[in-house]
């Protein structure tokens, strides 16, 4: 059932470069969490900390009663199974045919048979819908596949915790969409914690629990998806809304004269959007880590925006979700799970309803893979 991560105080450094500094949050166990921010503010640097390939300059990554930072080679060894690790190039052996690629964690960490970890590699590679493609070598076969084959190899020693760094660069907004449905699938089988590094506006919008987001060599704020979709911080608010207005700029942020500019021309954020609808599981399951749509904002007394939670069919899913439950127990004999108390960042992330979800309130098919 995933693991917490728990950073406090975080820095790291290059010389005399500061990538982040006191870098605080906590990754709730088997929740969904996307890691946002302008390009080179260190978010690849932040995921090969948090598995040990990075050291830190300051601060404390604590791994259960684990503190990553300061453990031996052979007790990060031992804590790095823990990790799944999908890298932003893919990271395959281009000589390798993706069974064999799949199968290298298997061969390398551990001492099973042959025979166990085919039987491994092709569960993996249907969790991924890759089955057909094992002899394929990775310069045979499209980028989404690439990514794919990445994460089912990033699957194949059970991880309590996925890092998973864009994996939507390169592909087109359909698949981008399709890979989004196997990572909340897949998190809704395995529940193990995502943290999913992604430049893609829409992604971070609808398919997380939580969001942080990275600027200026710090964490802006890292918690519940809707604290800051409605949040009207102004880096919070021009990054999720894609905007030009605001401080970040072409180079990260803007200097004095622009934002005066800026101001003088009148230009101020617009309203924010509705909060859309979260993506749901497309095969019938309730992630144990869901809470019901709207259940931070009314928490915090925060108004959401108008129109939001509310599908493209119209339905307002504050008001479907305990129907939704209702019947998604009914049928696949399970419960949505007990929200968990008010943590660090406030009471947890919120429920989502289906993106396109089930009809009538009848679980949805498998997604179609691609
Ligand atoms: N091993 C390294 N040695 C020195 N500097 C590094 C190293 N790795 C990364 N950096 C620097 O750290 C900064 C952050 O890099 P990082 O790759 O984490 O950015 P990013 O937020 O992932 O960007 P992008 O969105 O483009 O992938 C960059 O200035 C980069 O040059
Ligand atoms: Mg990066």
């Amino acid at each position: 059932m995933g693991v917490e991560i728990r950073v406090e105080g975080l820095t790291k450094a290059f010389g005399s470069q500061t990538i982040w500094q006191d870098v605080s949050l906590t990754i709730p166990s088997g929740e969904i969490s996307v890691l946002l921010g302008p390009s080179g503010t260190g978010k690849s640097v932040f995921l090969k900390s948090l598995v040990g390939l990075l050291k830190p300059n300051r601060g404390h990554i604590w791994i259960g009663d684990r503190d990553l930072p300061y453990l031996s080679e052979g007790q990060l060894y031992e804590t790095r199974k823990l990790f799944g690790v999908l890298f932003q190039d893919g990271a395959l052996f281009g000589s390798m045919n993706l069974f064999d690629n799949i199968a290298f964690p298997l061969r390398e960490h551990t001492k099973k048979s042959e025979s166990e970890i085919k039987r491994i590699v092709m569960e993996k590679m249907d969790l991924v819908g890759l089955v057909g493609a094992e002899g394929k070598l990775p310069g045979e076969i499209s980028g989404g596949m690439k990514k794919r084959a990445g994460l089912a190899r990033a699957l194949v020693l059970d991880p309590e915790i996925l890092l998973i760094d864009e994996p939507d660069s390169g592909l087109d907004p359909v698949r981008t969409s399709f890979l989004n449905q196997v990572f909340v699938d897949l998190n809704a089988q395995i529940n193990a914690t995502f943290l999913i590094v992604t430049h893609d506006i829409n992604t971070a919008r609808t398919l997380p629990d939580n969001i942080g987001l990275l600027f200026r060599r710090e964490l802006v704020m890292f918690g519940p998806r809707e604290m800051l979709l409605s949040s009207e911080e102004p880096v919070v608010r021009q990054f999720l809304n894609a905007s030009k207005i605001g401080p970040i700029g072409m180079s990260e942020e803007k200097d004095i004269s622009e934002l005066e500019a800026e101001a003088n021309m009148g230009l101020e954020a617009g309203k924010l959007p509705p909060i859309p609808p979260q993506q749901m599981p497309s095969n019938g399951l309730i992630r144990p880590t869901q809470h019901a749509p709207g259940a931070w904002c009314a928490a915090h007394g925060v108004t959401p925006p108008p129109g939001s939670f509310i599908d493209e069919l119209g339905r307002n899913w504050v008001e479907e979700w305990p129907r939704y439950v209702a019947s998604m127990s009914a049928v696949a004999g399970q419960h949505a799970g007990p929200p968990p108390g008010p943590g660090p960042q406030g009471p947890g992330p919120q429920a989502g309803p289906p993106m396109g979800g089930p009809q009538g309130g009848r679980p949805q098919p498998p997604g179609a893979r691609y």
